[in-house]
């Protein structure tokens, strides 16, 4: 409860950082103590309603966590800039590279699959070999990908959802660490991380074993990944209705 209470204040800190994976560098900051004056209170509001909310909504919480890594004004940018969960190992870094985070960043950031779901479509070609050589996948448990091939059929099914780090699936933790360990990780992106770069095995390692340093990097990557290009003074606006643009 302790680690998720940190988790909410995080994410209710970052709630203030309008930032974007996808813009390009415009060379102003952030300061936590934006509101300090204007709304003293705020962090502890954020804080309070994304409590309640997760209580009703457990899932709202992996939601929120994705919409800082996917917030983008437009189509092209998302297209282009965010790794698609088959890109190489290569193609995934660079594409942090691009943003100015680094494999640290991208295996602490990558922990942030220890909650929500993913659908079959995301998947699938993992269970059915769909990428080419016919081969069986010796990266994912057949235990696991029988298991998995139960509800997410060749074809069909395409929206079924799976959790992402199936042994605790609502709880932050650095089980999703461990399931990689154990050729469990749920999306080709997680498994390339122990399987394709050594450096990034090594950290996948140091996850698993270390909660503390997982927590403690991953709280170091959002901070990093909330000062990609934000919005500030101008620039941007405040929603009055977060769905639609003032
Ligand atoms: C490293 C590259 C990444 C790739 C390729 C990737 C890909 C994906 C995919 C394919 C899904 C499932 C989407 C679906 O099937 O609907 C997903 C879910 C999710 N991703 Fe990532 N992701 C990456 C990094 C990140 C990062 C950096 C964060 C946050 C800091 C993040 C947070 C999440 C969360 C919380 C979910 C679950 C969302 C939900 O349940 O609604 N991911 N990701």
């Amino acid at each position: 409860m302790a680690n998720f209470m940190s988790f909410l204040m995080l994410l209710s800190l970052l709630a203030f950082a309008p930032s974007c994976f996808c813009h390009k560098k415009l060379g102003s900051y952030l300061y936590p103590q934006f509101y300090d004056y204007s709304c003293p209170q705020a962090q502890e509001i954020v804080k309070s309603i994304l409590a309640n909310a997760v209580a009703k909504e457990p899932r709202i919480a992996a939601s929120l966590l994705r919409l800082h890594f996917h917030d983008c004004a437009s189509l092209s940018g998302s297209n282009n800039n965010i790794p698609a969960p088959n890109n190489t190992f290569q193609t995934i870094l660079t594409k942090f590279k691009l943003q100015g985070l680094d494999i640290v960043d991208l295996v602490a950031l990558s922990g942030s699959h220890t909650i929500g779901n993913s659908r079959c479509t995301s998947f699938r070609q993992r269970l059915y070999n769909q990428t080419g050589n016919g081969k069986q996948d010796f990266t994912l448990d057949p235990y696991y990908a029988a298991e998995l091939r139960a509800n997410c059929p060749k074809s069909g099914g395409d929206q079924n959802l799976f959790f992402l780090d199936y042994v605790t699936p609502t709880k932050f933790d650095n089980n999703y660490f461990k399931n990689l360990l154990a050729y469990k990780g749920l999306l080709s992106s997680d498994e390339v991380l122990l399987t394709k770069n050594q450096e990034s095995a090594e950290l996948v390692k140091l996850y698993a074993e270390r909660n503390d340093l997982f927590f403690e990097q991953f709280a170091k990557s959002m901070i990093k990944m909330g000062n990609i290009s934000p919005l500030t003074g101008s620039r941007g606006h405040i929603r009055t209705n977060c769905r639609v643009v003032n």
